[in-house]
């Protein structure tokens, strides 16, 4: 019989037929009511054969779609294979087994506060930790390691205190600012956080309306849920967005991306330089992403370590080659601004104001990657003054990323020479735990902080913020204690080690 896609029209396939389709001889697989055959792709699935094969001659349907882009099949996979639509109806329903965990996920999303119970961002994280799938906090909520950096981010903003002035006139704040030419209501965008519809089943475009509302940049992952092209479709007027770039090794794709892009009317293009390798996010792990990771290693024959996480199975195309050698070549394929993403030390700013990049960010990638790396705000700290000295410090943006969960938190930035900030698990966490209203409210609670302590503080706008205003005395020690912030311990999830994993599940 001829599957061919044209003449499916009338026909459609049966879940009986598509059943015997059911191994790595012949492999098919449905998902969104259309029907694959992945045989021949098995090998070189980014995410290793084993998880297509456990859904071979079945629906994918459900653990397909948080991690791939709708367009991904059109895309990646050869139109010969597509065989046409399923009549759903004749395909068996799989018995889920009943899972305690989910049950009692379900009785608290019963039991959730209302939104207006959330007052700042830890209040989000709070809840979307209850309420948000295992598999999906542990994606978002992870850090590398032993978490120090993770913690580190946020921490790092309490060693730093004001100087606030008094007797100025603040009746009226202006948040308002520029960052790489775009006027937006408050410096902070919206950074890169792959995978968004496991926390939320429309997955970025969620936070693309929010950004619209607020007047606020999104920056677009390389490995969103949902397509680019969706998440571009969904700006509206003169919204604007910017794309996070992983280096695919194959650099005619990373030129086809950044081209498209470019044509989407995408204003900057960042790339992630602080990723080589993805790093080791045990929390991820431990969850057991897909439960084929389990015994990966005793059955052999996938090159892929699923037991490594969401993480390290969306990620293996990224060029761990990448080098400074590259820039010029960016440069030369774009005419978007270019900016590094990660940069951690003071000598890679210089270089990257000699690469002739447009800005950098300087951000450990959420405590995600290198355990120890230092606080973007820190870096930041150390890095404003050399450029000062130097006279390169309008050469280029500079903006950081990491644990910034409250306004006082963007105003130190700000202080410290950062054109604006980006944040990534808030917004998420708001808007898995309350979809477009979470990460409006989120937005909102930020300018309400913002413009109660830029008064405090005594400045009418922005660009007034300076460095006589914090004490940054308190970073150059590491040790140095802070009153401990209750909020942000509440909800931190402390790493458990097999044996209290193992307790929990009893
Ligand atoms: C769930 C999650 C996914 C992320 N995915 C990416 C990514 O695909 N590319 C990237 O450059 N950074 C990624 N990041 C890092 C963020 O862009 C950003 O550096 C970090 O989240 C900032 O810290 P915050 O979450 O404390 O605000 C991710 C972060 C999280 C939490």
């Amino acid at each position: 019989m001829n599957h061919d896609s044209n003449d499916t029209q009338a026909v459609k396939l049966t879940g009986e037929e598509i059943a015997k389709h059911n191994n790595r001889e012949s492999c098919w697989v449905i998902v969104d009511g259309r029907a694959y055959d992945v045989t021949e792709f098995l090998p070189e699935h980014p995410g290793g054969p084993k998880i297509i094969l456990k859904y071979a001659g079945k629906d994918a349907t459900e653990e397909y779609a948080p991690i791939h882009p709708p367009d991904t099949l059109e895309k990646y996979l050869d139109k010969s294979k597509h065989l046409g639509e399923v009549d759903m109806k004749t395909v068996e329903k799989e018995e889920k087994e009943e899972d305690p965990d989910e049950a009692e996920r379900q009785e608290r999303i019963a039991r959730m506060p209302i939104l207006e119970q959330c007052y700042n961002l830890m209040d989000f994280e709070a809840v979307a930790k209850r309420v948000m799938k295992k598999t999906a906090w542990a994606y978002y909520s992870s850090g590398a390691d032993d978490e120090i950096t993770l913690r580190e981010n946020h921490s790092a903003f309490h060693k730093i205190w004001f100087r606030p002035r008094v007797l100025v006139n603040v009746e009226s704040i202006d948040l308002s600012t520029t960052m790489l030419g775009t006027k937006v209501s408050i410096p902070l965008y919206v950074t890169a956080t792959a995978l968004g519809k496991l926390g939320n089943p429309e997955g970025e475009v969620v936070l693309t309306r929010a950004a619209r509302k607020h007047s606020v940049v999104q920056m677009i992952p390389t490995l969103a849920s949902c397509s680019f092209d969706e998440i571009v479709d969904e700006r509206q007027g003169d919204q604007v967005q910017w794309l996070q770039l992983y280096v695919n090794k194959n650099r005619d794709i990373t030129k086809r991306i950044i081209e498209h892009a470019e044509a989407r009317g995408c204003k900057g293009l960042f790339i992630t330089v602080d990723a080589p390798q993805l790093g080791r996010r045990e929390k991820d792990m431990r969850s057991k992403f897909s439960d084929v990771g389990s015994n990966v290693q005793n059955t052999g024959g996938d090159n892929v370590d699923r037991s490594q996480g969401a993480a390290r199975a969306i990620s293996s195309f990224i060029d761990p080659s990448l080098s400074w050698e590259d820039i010029p070549w960016f440069l030369s394929v774009t005419k978007m601004p270019i900016l590094l993403k990660g940069v951690q030390r003071v000598e890679d700013v210089i270089r990257a104001i000699s690469a002739g990049v447009h800005g950098v960010v300087l951000s450990n990638h959420g405590g995600r990657q290198l355990d120890f790396a230092r606080s973007g705000i820190e870096v930041l700290a150390e890095v404003m003054p050399e450029l000062r000295r130097l006279g390169l410090d309008n050469k280029i943006e500079i903006y950081i990323d990491g644990g910034i969960r409250r306004a006082t938190d963007i105003i130190k930035a700000l202080c410290l020479g950062a054109k604006g900030v980006g944040i990534g698990r808030p917004f998420l966490y708001a808007m898995s735990a309350y979809g477009l209203p979470g990460v409006d409210r989120a937005m909102q609670l930020l300018k309400d902080e913002m413009e109660m302590n830029m008064r405090l503080i005594g400045c009418s706008s922005v660009d007034q913020l300076g460095p006589e205003f914090v004490d940054t005395r308190g970073l150059s020690m590491h040790t140095t204690g802070v009153p401990s912030d209750t909020l942000g311990l509440d909800v931190y999830d402390p790493l458990v080690g097999p044996a209290a994993s193992l307790r929990s599940k009893l």
